[in-house]
């Protein structure tokens, strides 16, 4: 895995960092920073059980707002980082999803969580997909990675159809001791692209 580590590190650098245009529209969902205004709705995302178990469990809503202030911050200062997805319909907060660090590595990872109400929707694979974009179009990495529990069989499905393949464990994960590590390269990234879309 040390394609992407050199870059990473030029990435988390703080002066040459890329940044990733925002917001991002798809036909569904916009991705944008997170705002002040989120937290309401965040905060209920974060306070069900089912919807957090495999991402370390409820919040309070304390935690929760700093949570989305996190989020909102870190993608201000590095320029890039989760979003909030934004359903274009009634421009409701759903969840987050975009690339950020993979902590305690130089490589990035997809992150992705959304409401209950939203689930089977393909909201996630589209969210996802646009994510995937930006990252490959804005950030040099020749990879981006994903670490998902062997039992979010949800979350293991989104990342197949997403492309991304398994690549070995990944320990230290919290909050278990280890997790599945799913890889998407750029270049099965840009060959999908090329099928799909034409532009790579
Ligand atoms: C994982 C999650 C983001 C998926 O969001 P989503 O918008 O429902 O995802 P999509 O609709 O794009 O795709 C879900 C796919 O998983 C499938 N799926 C759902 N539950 C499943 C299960 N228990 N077992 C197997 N597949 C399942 C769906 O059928 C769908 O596949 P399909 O399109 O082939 O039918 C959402 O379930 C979630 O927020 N979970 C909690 C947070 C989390 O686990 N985040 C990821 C941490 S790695």
């Amino acid at each position: 895995m040390n394609d992407v580590s050199s870059a990473v590190e030029a990435l988390c650098g703080t002066s040459a960092s890329p940044r990733i245009p925002v917001p991002c529209l798809t036909a569904r969902l916009e991705l944008r920073p997170f705002c002040e205004e989120d937290i309401g709705k965040f905060s209920k995302v974060m306070a069900d059980q089912l919807a957090t178990q495999f991402i370390g469990g409820p919040k309070s809503p304390a935690a929760a707002a700093d949570s989305v202030r996190y989020m909102r911050d870190a993608f201000i200062d590095r320029g890039w980082g989760t979003l909030a997805v934004v359903q274009r319909s009634d421009n409701a907060c759903i969840g987050y999803c975009g690339v950020r660090p993979l902590q305690n590595t130089p490589y990035v990872e997809l992150a992705f969580a959304l409401e209950r109400m939203s689930w089977n929707c393909g909201y996630a694979t589209e969210a996802s997909e646009a994510s995937l974009d930006l990252a490959f179009r804005h950030l040099p990495v020749d990879s981006v990675f994903a670490t998902v529990y062997s039992d979010n069989r949800a979350s293991i499905r989104v990342l197949t159809k997403l492309g991304m393949s398994p690549h070995g464990s990944i320990f230290g994960a919290w909050p278990r001791s280890s997790a599945l590590l799913y890889r998407l390269e750029r270049s099965v990234w840009q060959a999908s692209r090329c099928k799909g879309n034409g532009e790579p």
